[in-house]
């Protein structure tokens, strides 16, 4: 009998395979200093691109300010206990309150995490008769909820309206036969890409299908729409949207996350949410923090202003650049580039050593073979001084990827790797 650990000494995992050469540096950096535009990496000062800080509030000064306050009052223990046994309070309350009125929900249920919390609310949301229609290119926390499921599940193309209706064809036959319902889970914003979902044409199905619709809004939540309530408001059709999730791990610059939906559905999930039946209470600092960041958001247009300043300038420099950004419609800003994932390493190395921009890269599995996707999240605490260096620097890597200086750079890392 093989003993359980000989498949990890043989096999690391698709990316844990690449640690060797990648940690510390590509994977596992260590960016230093307070979270800004700028910070150091490696003892450099680097262009930071990758912080998901949209709205710049993770060092704005009432932020801190605020933050150590309920830190002093609280620690970082009360309330001690599960939401349903001992950690419930008026705070808890009243920012589930407020978080509901901002996006135009009847009420809202608080999450530690958005991971957890999305994996456990699909769990919560349907049982073994239920069909879910999902797309394919939907986050891990998405796939992992639908993985709980007991019941039948269709992926769709992603955003493809079409591959959706066929596959809500397919669910409500087989719906008919087990006496379920059809759940359809979509993104607000797809976290690596920008586009966002077609929340419009999807809920535009409910006329023809009967449907449910769960949208993880985690890049849209405050980001778009006019005052910011996300992608069902920036599309007009946040009504339609029957259960709302989003994080406090982007705009909100903080941990922690929350659903929100009809008062009979939240109240259904605060008594079936296992990780929220089954883990201690948000932290109370946490709870003070977020209800300070949502005042800031409902009362600051002009984060959401500066942030988009920042992001116009980027992606139409980008594009006047001549560079490929997709369909990104949102912050979320991707480079696309042709390359193997040596010469990806070697681009990244001298982007961050010579001309200090950080951003993330993606590569293989995660994209198609032979692609590099850079990928730049753009904050109302950049300036467009950030951009134009960013810019320059992006014409000159790309320069050197055409001459084939990054072929001759990683030829040695390849041979290393056996690429
Ligand atoms: C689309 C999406 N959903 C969910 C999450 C998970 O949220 P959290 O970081 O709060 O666990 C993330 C990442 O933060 C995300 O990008």
């Amino acid at each position: 009998m093989k003993d359980l650990f000989d498949k990890i000494y043989k096999d690391k995992g698709p990316l844990g395979k690449w640690a060797s050469q990648a940690e510390g540096y590509f994977v596992f950096p260590k960016l230093e200093g307070e979270i800004a535009n700028r910070m150091k990496f490696r003892g450099k000062d680097v262009i930071t691109w990758s912080i998901n800080d949209y709205l710049g509030l993770a060092n704005h000064p009432e932020v801190r300010k605020v933050d150590a306050e309920a830190a002093k009052l609280h620690g970082s223990a009360y309330p001690m206990g599960a939401r349903m046994m001992s950690g419930h309070t008026d705070l808890h309350e009243q920012l589930e309150k407020e978080l509901a009125a901002f996006v135009n929900k009847e009420a809202a249920y608080l999450l530690n995490f958005g991971y957890q919390g999305m994996v456990s609310t699909v769990d919560a949301l349907v049982s073994k008769n239920d069909i879910i229609v999902y797309d394919v290119d939907s986050h891990a926390c998405i796939i992992d909820g639908v993985r709980l499921h007991m019941g039948k599940r269709f992926t769709f193309k992603h955003n493809d309206m079409e591959s959706l209706e066929k596959n809500l064809d397919r669910a409500s036959k087989m719906a008919e036969q087990t006496g379920g319902g059809i759940l359809v889970i979509s993104e607000g914003v797809f976290g690596m890409r920008g586009e966002q979902g077609k929340l419009k044409e999807i809920v535009a199905l409910k006329k023809k299908y009967n449907f449910r619709l769960f949208v993880d809004d985690a890049h849209g939540f405050g980001t778009l729409g006019k005052t910011g309530a996300g992608a069902g408001e920036e599309q007009g059709i946040q009504d339609e949207i029957d259960v709302y999730f989003a994080t406090f791990a982007k705009s909100m610059a903080s941990t922690g996350a929350f659903i929100a939906a009809d008062q009979e559905i939240i109240d259904y999930l605060k008594y079936n949410l296992r990780s929220q039946m089954f883990a201690k209470s948000l932290q109370m600092q946490l709870v003070v923090g977020a209800l300070k960041r949502l005042e800031m958001l409902r009362t600051m247009p002009e984060l959401k202003e500066n942030l988009w300043t920042i992001v116009n300038a980027l992606q139409s420099g980008l594009k006047e650049h001549g560079f490929d950004i997709g369909n990104t419609s949102s912050c979320v800003t991707p480079v696309y580039l042709k390359g193997s994932i040596p010469e990806a390493m070697a681009l990244v190395k001298d982007l961050r050593e010579n001309h200090g921009i950080f951003c993330s890269i993606v590569v293989y599995p995660v994209i198609p073979k032979g692609m590099i996707l850079l990928r730049l999240i753009p904050t109302a605490s950049h300036t467009l001084e950030d951009v134009e260096e960013t810019l320059k620097a992006f014409d000159a890597i790309r320069d050197r990827l055409e001459n084939g200086t990054y072929k001759r750079l990683s030829a040695a890392v390849s041979a290393a790797m056996g690429d």
